[in-house]
């Protein structure tokens, strides 16, 4: 057989024997820091990895995340105790607050450097999110970035529950769990929209003091409320919202009063630890009476179900979303409603900041702040720790001197 290189001319030759110059290494890939889910279970589940900088594709708008919210949900996400749990590992959080970074091709509606809030089906757990512009939202001027992170899932949950689907009027009665918690606020502010709503409500007792004045009727979730709503309103309650469900079910039905409305949107009663227990889990579910609708239609009552997770990111319902976002807006802008901040933590600090909601310690919203610096090990009990860590939000206000 012949060889082919000696067929070859000499300058082609000469030019295939050239050593190329040594290229330099590509660039490292810029990474983030983010809250990562490793496996169902405990706390130490939950992991701060750094991953590559993610980049928007088309349609979708590159946050650079200033505040997290952190909500009961995470909690149950962690245990594995929710509907469609994701795969693991799965970078965290649903709802986010900071400034646009980036376009994808085709997005439109946005620039750099606006301030937004942005829905993600996890992954808003990072220092960088990339988000369908068709779940982001203009934050108003005023709205500090630790408010556009509270204020989302919890104001949105409340507005719909109590307007759109309790079709809620003055002079009415509602009753709603934990108002010391982030939906509990919301429910609370936007009752006093409306004039002469009477707010029953629950909270563990040593968040009544705090709550003082915002709530008409306030019991301790361990005493049998049914009985103490009786005693004030013997007919009961115009609209039940529900986020324990099992034996709460039953008696937030029998609550109702003719053309009430119950409205089932958590099932809390299944957290009964740090991991998940299967016990309760199952109880929750069973303690429940099966309601024929033949009964609701003797009794004039109303049973609703209401998933935020399910119309944002499984029935495409974003129309409807942003023209609730809009009024909120035009309700934080009117000073109407307020998120209240429990508290602030650096990602490093997420163990600790969950299990503060476990604890049942959290008034108000618990934020996640990726600017935020871990606390030293040997810190101080958590209930100085809420002080001790100061936003980019906060520290702007101190710098304006409109902070505290
Ligand atoms: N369906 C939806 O679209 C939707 C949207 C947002 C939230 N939610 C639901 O609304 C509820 C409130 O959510 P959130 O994010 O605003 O949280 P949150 O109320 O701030 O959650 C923490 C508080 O929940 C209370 N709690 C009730 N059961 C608990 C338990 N088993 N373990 C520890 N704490 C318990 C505690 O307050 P007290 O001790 O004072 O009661 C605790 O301080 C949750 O059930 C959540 O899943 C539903």
């Amino acid at each position: 057989m012949a060889d082919s290189s000696q067929e070859k001319p000499a300058e082609e030759k000469v030019e295939e024997n050239a050593v190329s110059p040594p290229q330099p290494p590509p660039p490292p890939a810029k990474e983030m820091k983010t809250i990562v889910l490793t496996g169902f279970g405990g706390l130490k589940m939950v992991k701060v990895q750094k991953k590559p900088e993610v980049t928007p594709t088309e349609g979708e708008v590159l946050i650079r995340v200033k505040a997290c919210g952190l909500n009961f949900l995470d909690l149950m996400v962690r245990q594995g105790v929710m509907d469609n749990p994701p795969k693991t590992p799965v970078v965290m959080g649903f709802e986010c607050s900071g400034e646009v970074e980036g376009l994808g091709e085709n997005t439109a509606g946005f620039n750099v450097g606006d301030r937004v809030i942005g829905f993600v089906n996890f992954c808003a757990w990072a220092e960088l999110v990339a988000v369908p512009a068709h779940l982001v939202f203009k934050m108003p001027d005023n709205m500090s970035f630790q408010d556009g992170a509270a204020l989302p899932m919890n104001y949105l949950a409340a507005y719909i529950m109590l307007f759109d689907i309790g079709g809620l009027r003055k002079g009415q009665s509602v009753f709603v769990h934990s108002t010391g918690g982030g939906v509990g606020h919301a429910v609370t502010q936007l009752c006093k929209t409306l004039e002469n709503v009477t707010l029953f409500g629950t909270a563990s007792y040593h968040k009544h003091e705090a709550l003082k004045g915002t709530v008409n009727h306030l019991f301790d979730h361990v005493v049998d409320y049914s009985q103490e709503i009786r005693k004030v309103s013997p007919e009961g309650v115009d609209i039940f919202l529900d986020s324990v469900c099992g034996e709460d079910a039953n008696k937030g039905i029998a609550l109702l009063r003719p053309m009430g409305k119950y409205i089932l949107y958590g099932s809390s009663s299944v957290v009964t630890g740090e991991t998940k227990s299967f016990f309760s889990f199952a109880k929750s579910w069973w303690q429940v009476d099966k309601i024929s609708p033949i009964k609701l239609f003797d009794e004039n009552k109303v049973i609703a179900g209401f998933q935020l997770r399910q119309l944002l990111f499984k029935q495409g319902q974003h129309e409807y979303i942003r023209s609730i976002m809009d009024k909120l807006f035009m309700f934080y802008n009117q000073g109407k409603i307020r998120p209240m901040i429990d508290s602030a933590w650096a990602f490093e600090d997420v163990g600790e900041a969950m299990q503060k909601l476990h604890d049942r310690k959290n008034i108000g919203k618990v934020i996640l702040d990726p600017s935020l610096q871990p606390k030293p090990k040997a810190a101080a009990p958590p209930e100085t720790v809420r002080t001790d860590s100061i936003s980019e939000d906060q520290a702007k206000e101190k710098e304006q001197g409109t902070g505290e």
